[in-house]
């Protein structure tokens, strides 16, 4: 493990951990799913130059999306409990892995240990991990559908970085690389999601 991946403060983060799920991909998988969706080392390097500012928003662009999230009953659904009621530890716990992979997105290298968290990741929305991490009870599974049609709300970035980066053109490459890197990470983690030979 690296020294970024032990984070003692944020529960149920266990990146680079061996109890981590393994990913069944190959390189060359992720190599031919990176070309496909034009994700190149100017996306990953632009990404990484504003890694500062990534970590400066992180929390408002979640406190955002999860806003969206809380104000359509079907969404906020998957975070209550048994009570019919909002899990707020729940919602907590889940919100600071949220932060931290906003700033994971900006900073990790495509290697072994990140493919086999966007495994883990795909798998906690699914009944096989959902609530494992936290020991919650809330409904067993973030219908794929929704994970899917989630994308253009977490893709829309550049009103974060708009009072930090002037150059528009900066500005709109860096939305693009993030859009492209989201992509990679969802479609990472439908795989569970499909039946064995399907993905
Ligand atoms: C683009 C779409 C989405 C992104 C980028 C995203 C991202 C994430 C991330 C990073 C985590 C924490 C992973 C970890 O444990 O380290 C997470 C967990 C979770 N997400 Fe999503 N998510 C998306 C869509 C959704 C939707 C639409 C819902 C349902 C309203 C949802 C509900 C949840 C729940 C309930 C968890 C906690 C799962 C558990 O461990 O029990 N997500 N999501």
């Amino acid at each position: 493990m690296t020294a970024l991946s032990q984070n003692p403060e944020i529960p149920g983060y266990n990146f680079g951990a061996p109890e981590v799920a393994q990913s069944p991909l190959s390189s060359e998988d992720l190599l031919h799913l990176e070309q496909t969706l034009g994700w190149t080392l100017a996306d990953e390097q632009l990404l990484r130059k504003h890694a500062a500012l990534f970590e400066a928003q992180a929390e408002h662009m979640v406190d955002s999306w999860r806003a969206i999230i809380g104000a359509q009953p079907h969404l906020a659904h998957w975070f209550v409990g048994p009570d019919g009621q909002p899990d707020d530890e729940y919602k907590a716990r889940v919100k600071s892995r949220f932060v931290r992979w906003v700033v994971d997105v900006a900073t990790r290298p495509h290697d072994r240990a990140w493919l086999n968290y966007q495994e883990e990741i795909g798998l906690r929305h699914t009944p096989a991990k959902k609530n494992k991490t936290d020991s919650r009870h809330t409904p067993p599974v973030v219908p794929l559908r929704y994970l899917w049609a989630f994308v253009p709300v977490v893709t829309e970035v550049r009103s974060f970085f708009e009072s930090a980066i002037s150059d528009s053109a900066e500005l709109t490459a860096l939305e693009r690389a993030w859009t492209k890197a989201v992509h990679l990470h969802v479609v990472l983690w439908t795989r569970p999601y499909t039946s064995e030979g399907l993905w």
